[in-house]
This record gives structure tokens, sequence and C-alpha cells, in this order.
């Protein structure tokens, strides 16, 4: 039930249209102000009255629709009360019908394209993938249940002049053994000792140069070298993939692209918009405040900036995309402005579709340093390994008796690392810290999955069945103090919210929802026994407990996160 409509269809302001009343209907940050208000500053100006004289004039024209119980005017606001019961009623039934797994939205025949994770070659997965693998992954879901066709792309960074060098050290140095043990650890090592080495030795450089070229003419031994270490490195971060529950529709990533370039190459030069500076060709942005765009180095090369043209104008002749985003760390702001920039200049009517959906760093908390060159990074594997370990020992004091310790130390201890991950607004720089990202009472995934798994133990202690049983009894009347009304309110903006997290590509918000949903739930189990010798409320508070669980748990698998029944 949408409140917000309800009430915006009763009140009635000259000029000003249904629409804008609905938009600006809002929830009272105190609660004694009752479940929504209507601000009436913004119609000041067109009403010529004071926000004062309008609210009261409002409210003595309203004709109040039965939820709502009462409409004050305070201060040039008008202030809602619903009918609790009613809205508890409303609430519940409406998620009982969402059963324990929320059915995603009708398709609204939109695509939304989304390029996270976007691994590079050879390169090791480390705790900087963390933000973009995590936000892409959530944003991806969020979009499914919203109705909304989302194509996963992982635009893998597999062209290049160091997949040259790579081949070539590779043939000085390699050793199948250990690559095929040690995976990507071992083709990073190859990679710092050829910079080391090329210091020294200017010859590498050439040789490097060298394999490039082979592998772009398609030289058979190259290529099958280079294929090697793409699907080493493919099966290596697969594993972390499987353990975020991350998946990808597709892996077309920048050696897709190389033939699909000249095309483009040629569309720019057709429209006059290639320049050339000192040998290279590229677009001049001057008049955007932007340095140019480069196209084509010096010696005919193709750059990143190339490629993802190439790979816009594939995705929206592939996808025919609503929106393309891309969830890239913000260091990439200016190559994703340049580039969304020059499509506009080509004529593309959907260049403004396009998003760079930006976000911090992370740093461990003590400051370990995450550079690649030296190769002493802190690995993504090695951080969901230490928490999970962690999380066992936690585990193993707070519950010593529970079954398949280690299946729920892997749910808490991945969660705890993706929560933090997303739990805070994208663009700011986050310092993890174990402790923290474990504490069962802060605001954190194992604090979530634990009132989750209270809910899920109050439930089978109360013999609960299931809603469509407990529901037909319900006394509604039971669930209307206070802190019951709290926890059906949040209940009942679920949706919203996770909209909301769509329209501003924030999974955060979704994060601190389900913290006030757990900390209202919380208070709702200090205040109230929830099985008592009352049936009539027990069975109310029953399933309210229901939807409290179900709604944690859905929340919870948007951000990626799985919901154990006990901790
Ligand atoms: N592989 C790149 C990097 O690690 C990120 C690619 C992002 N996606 C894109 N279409 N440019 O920096």
């Amino acid at each position: 039930m949408d409140y917000k409509r309800v009430i915006a269809q009763a009140i009635d302001i000259e000029g000003v249209s249904k629409e804008e009343i609905y938009a600006t209907i809002s929830v009272p940050p105190k609660r004694e102000n009752g479940e929504y208000c209507l601000p009436c500053f913004k119609f000041s100006k067109a009403l010529r009255l004071s926000p004062v004289a309008i609210a009261d004039k409002l409210k003595a024209q309203i004709v109040l629709p039965p939820v709502v119980r009462s409409v004050e005017s305070v201060a040039g606001y008008l202030n809602f009360k619903l009918d609790r019961a009613c809205l508890a009623k409303d609430t519940l039934c409406a998620l009982t019908q969402k059963g324990e797994t929320f059915p995603p939205h009708n398709q609204n025949g939109k695509t939304v394209c989304l390029d996270y994770s976007s691994v590079n070659i050879a390169k090791p997965f480390h705790i900087g993938h963390l933000l973009t693998t995590a936000i892409g992954g959530s944003l991806y879901r969020i979009f499914n249940y919203l109705g909304y066709k989302a194509v996963g792309i992982n635009h893998l960074g597999d062209w290049g002049t160091q997949f040259g060098k790579l081949v070539s050290a590779y043939k000085r140095w390699g050793n199948d053994n250990d690559i095929r043990t040690r995976g990507v650890a071992a083709l990073s090592e190859l990679y710092v000792r050829f910079h080391t080495e090329a210091e020294t030795d200017p010859a590498l450089d050439e040789e490097g140069r060298y394999y490039f070229k082979k592998i772009e003419e398609g030289d058979e031994d190259a290529v099958r070298i280079f294929e090697w270490f793409k699907k080493i490195t493919l099966e290596e971060v697969q594993k972390i993939y499987d353990r975020l529950g991350i998946t990808f529709d597709s892996y077309a990533g920048e050696s897709f692209y190389n033939d699909k370039m000249q095309p483009i190459i040629d569309e720019l030069t057709q429209k006059g918009l290639l320049s050339e500076s000192e040998g290279a060709k590229v677009v001049n942005l001057e008049s955007d405040g932007m340095p140019p765009c480069l196209i084509l180095k010096k010696d005919g090369a193709t750059l990143y900036a190339t490629r993802d043209l190439a790979a816009a104008v594939y995705r929206h002749k592939t996808y025919d995309f609503s929106k393309c985003l891309y969830i890239v760390a913000y260091q990439q702001n200016l190559h994703f402005k340049q580039v969304f920039k020059v499509l506009e200049k080509m004529g593309k009517p959907w260049a403004n579709d396009c998003v760079h959906v930006p976000f911090g760093m992370v740093s461990l908390e003590g400051g370990a340093s995450l550079s690649t060159r030296k190769g002493n990074v802190v690995l993504l594997k090695d951080v969901l390994d230490t928490a999970v370990d962690k999380a066992e020992k936690i585990i193993c004091e707070k519950n010593p008796a529970l079954e398949n310790k280690s299946a729920v130390a892997e749910a808490v201890g991945v969660g705890a690392i993706v929560f933090s991950a997303l739990n805070t607004s994208r663009i700011k720089d986050m310092v993890f810290s174990y402790d923290k990202a474990l504490s069962f009472e802060g605001e954190t995934a194992p604090y979530l999955q634990y009132t989750h798994a209270r809910c899920a133990s109050i439930l089978q202690k109360g013999g609960f069945s299931s809603p469509e049983r407990a529901l037909p009894s319900v006394d509604w009347n039971q669930l209307t103090d206070d802190a019951t009304t709290d926890v059906v309110t949040l209940l009942g903006r679920y949706d919203d919210v996770v909209a909301d997290a769509a329209q501003k590509y924030e999974p955060c918000l979704i994060a601190r929802y389900l913290l006030d949903l757990a900390q209202s739930f919380n208070r709702f189990y200090i205040d109230h026994r929830v099985i008592t010798e009352d049936a009539c409320a027990t069975n109310a508070r029953l399933l309210l407990t229901a939807c409290v669980k179900a709604t944690l748990k859905n929340g919870l698998r948007l951000l990626l996160i799985d919901a154990p029944e006990k901790m």
C-alpha cells in the first residue's frame, strides 16, 4: 500500500500537481510527529502564504482517508498519523505475499549494463578490487530485483604491451610447474622480475615489444601462452567470485575490441574529430576543459580509451542499454569524462546514459601497502581467509554446539568483509579493520546475520509454521504500540529503499536500512516477549518476526551476503 499516494490524493493545492505533492511528502524525523508529513515551505511562493498558514488551511480542508487516523498542522508541516492496525495489516499482508524469497518486480523492459570487477590478466586480485566487485555485484542484484535486465560485464584487462613483456619473461625464466601450482603469484613475479632486469638490460623492452607484436599478429605460440595465462587468472578469480556470489554475463575484455576499433577511428576521422599531436592522434577536448583524449599512439597502437569507445558502441548495439554503468575507482574520473565526451561529440544520443560510478580507496588498518609493482600486495583471498578464520574462532567461543561451523564461519567472515565494503557511501575512502568488521554488536554483517538467526530461533521456539497459516487469526491491534510500529514502518519501506539505492547507485542505503531494521527489531524485542501466554499477542508478534527475518534475508542477499539460520 502506497500511503504517500493515498495522502497525496487527499490533498488539494491550487496550481500544484498531485505528483509534486506526492514527491514532497516525507517521513518526519521524530516519531511523535506521525508516520508521514508534508512540509509546506515549498508552496509558499506560489500561494503567497506562509507555510504555517498553508498547513492550517490544508488541515481545515482535508477529508481524511480511512487509513489516516489524524492530521496536525505544526510549524508549517502537515503531520499525518496513520491507523496503526491498518498499517500493520497492509504491510505484513503485502510482505507475506512475497514469500521467503522476494520475487523480482515485473520486467520493465529496460537493460542496465554494469562493468565491474574488470580484472587484469596475470595481476593479483588484491583488496583494491573489493569495492568494484562488491558494489558492482550488489547493483547487479538490485537492478535485477527491480525488474531491469542487468548485464554484468567483466571488461578484462587483457591487452597491452605488458603481455608481450610477460611472454618474454616466461620464455626466459618461466617454469611451467611453478606456474601451474602457484598461478598468478608466479606470473606476477615473472612480471616484476622483467621490470627489475629491464632496468639494466634495455634489450628486454625490445623483446617485450616483439612478443606483443606476435600476440597481435596471432602468432600461434605467443597466443597459446597468453591464453594460458588468461585461463590461469580467470580460474583463480572465479574462486573468489564463487565465494562472493558474483556472476557475469560477459567476459568481453579489452582484447575483444581489437577488430572493433577501426570503425571507431574511421568515424572519428570522418566526423573531423581527430587531430594530430606530436605524431599521436587525439580528440581535442580543450573547449570542454579537459586534456585531449588519446586515440592512437605515434606507432599506430590503440589505447585504453580507444577500446572503451569501441566497447561502449558495441554494448549499445548489443544490449540497447538504458544505462551503462562503469563501477571503477575515482582515479579514472578523467578517463571516463573524456570517453563520454568523445561519444557525445560523435553524436551518440545515448552518451548521457553512460555513467561512471566511482568509489574511494580501501586500505587496511595499520597501513599495509597496496602497490602491485613491487608485488607486496594484500590479496583479497588472504583477507577473506583471515576473516573466516577469525569468524570461526568467535563462533566456537559463542556457540560451541553449532553444526556446520565452517559453513557458518564462511558466511560470517566473507559477509563481514563485503558488508564493510558496502556500508559506507561509495566515494569515501575506507580503512578496513577485521575487529570492527567482525563485531557482533557494531554496524556489521554479523550483527545483521545474528539478528536474522535470532528471528529464526524465536520462530522455531514459537512453533511458527508459515505466515499464511498465521494470517487469518492475527489481531492487528496487537501491533500498534510505538516499538512495534517502528518495525512495521521500516518493513513497509523496503522497496522504496532498494529503488533509491538503484537510483543513486549506492548499495549502502540498503546496508543502513537493514541496520535500522535490525536495531528497531531488537528494541521491540526488549520491550516485548514474543512468546507469551497470550496466544493472540504471540501469533501477531511471531508474524512480525517472520517478516523481519524475510526482509533481513532478502536485503542481505542484495548485498551479496548469506544469512544462516543458526549462528
Ligand atoms: N582493468 C581496469 C583497471 O584495473 C578497469 C577497467 C574498467 N572498465 C572499463 N571499461 N574501463 O584499472
